[in-house]
């Protein structure tokens, strides 16, 4: 089938901030673990397990329907679900009544990447639709609208949906789901975006993992308050990766002050997925009010490296990375990261307190894990 004609591209200009996620966004997401299999018990069963395991408590509050829910249009051209979701309102009040919001998921083309009906045409009828469910986030995502348009239209694309959302009143978290194309962090927030893709999708192993999450420091320096950077959702828990990887994928995420979105199954959690997903000094890191960007030294080229981030009560997080396949001795020099001999730190991975003495510190870090200290203001 002919792609239809591309619409008429707004005039730029700055949609006003939201106010919204001051703090990077928290919550679960369907895709990653269910994929088109998501429908309404599944998503009330994520919202029950956020309360029950104390996720919600750690801060996780976003209930987001990936793709998948979409049925087709009816006569007016209103978006409606396909049978998995029966009736979205009831399922967006079940989930604020437990305290939580409702995300959900749309593309600016014709189709959504699985083929579902996307919101070509019917931005602001879509926008009304949402906000007359009670729904509280859009991941808004490419997909099909690459072949209608180039990169250089992202922005205005994306600001149509930001004004749409904006004019329905109802405070609405926009996700911007572009892949990292048209190098995003430039313009995202002027289109009304909260966050926004820097990469392609995550898979669950390290090799994905690995390759997003050490790219994304450079760009670190574009978050501030209510825009974020997105390096994708969470895979902990997913059992494609160990433990140890897992931790990593926290601490990197953490570091970047990334969205933590979960995307395991919620009902069925380990202990161990449970603890890295609610390492409360990691959170307090991701969430930390300055928004600071990360800083990035390479030591040995593929295989260790520190990374260091200055929080707002004056405290450093400092983190040794081993890439490597082999456990691996990893050396930070005070001197380096800008401290002066700090006599204690807090290992956020073992909450215990390590006595400190000397120009160094060194930790012996396992395969594809990291050491995470904090250390108090000097
Ligand atoms: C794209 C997005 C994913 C997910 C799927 C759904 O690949 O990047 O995060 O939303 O589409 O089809």
């Amino acid at each position: 089938m002919q792609p239809p004609a591309p619409l008429p591209l707004p005039k730029l200009h700055d949609v006003p901030d939201n106010g919204l996620v001051r703090t990077p966004p928290m919550g679960w997401n369907s895709w990653n673990h269910f994929a088109s299999k998501v429908n309404d018990p599944v998503v009330r069963a994520a919202a029950d397990a956020l309360v029950s395991s104390g996720l919600k408590d750690a801060g996780y509050l976003y209930v987001n329907i990936d793709d998948a829910w979409e049925g087709e249009r009816d006569a007016q051209g209103n978006i409606t679900t396909n049978k998995k979701f029966p009736d979205m309102k009831a399922l967006a009040a079940y989930v604020h009544s437990k305290g939580l919001k409702l995300g959900i998921y749309s593309s600016p083309g014709p189709k959504t990447c699985g083929g579902y009906e996307g919101s070509f045409g019917h931005e602001e009828q879509d926008a009304k639709t949402y906000a007359r469910w009670g729904i509280d986030y859009l991941k808004y995502d490419w997909c099909s609208a690459s072949a209608l348009y180039k990169d250089t239209d992202l922005r205005p694309v994306y600001q149509k949906m930001g004004d749409a959302l904006q004019a329905t009143g109802r405070p609405i978290v926009y996700s911007l789901c572009e892949y990292g194309n048209g190098d995003v962090w430039n313009w995202g927030a002027s289109v009304g975006g909260n966050l926004w893709r820097t990469t392609g999708d995550i898979a669950d192993h390290w090799q994905s993992l690995e390759e997003i999450g050490f790219r994304q420091a450079a760009i670190s320096r574009y978050i501030q308050p209510g825009h974020w950077n997105d390096p994708d959702m969470l895979e902990v828990g997913n059992g494609g990766m160990t433990k140890e990887e897992y931790q990593t994928h926290m601490t990197l995420w953490a570091l970047l002050a990334a969205p933590l979105l979960a995307g395991n199954d919620l009902q069925h959690m380990s202990r161990d997925t449970l603890d890295i997903l609610t390492n409360r000094d990691l959170i307090a890191i991701d969430q930390d009010p300055a928004a600071r960007p990360v800083q990035r030294t390479v030591l040995q080229e593929g295989k260790t490296e520190l990374w260091t981030r200055q929080l707002q009560d004056g405290s450093l997080a400092v983190a040794l990375f081993n890439r490597g396949d082999q456990p691996a001795p990893v050396t930070v020099k005070w001197s380096q990261v800008g401290v002066k001999a700090p006599t204690t730190g807090r290992n956020l991975w073992t909450h215990k307190d390590v006595p400190l003495s000397g120009n160094t510190y060194t930790a012996t870090v396992v395969k594809h894990g990291v050491v995470i200290l904090r250390l108090p203001k000097s």
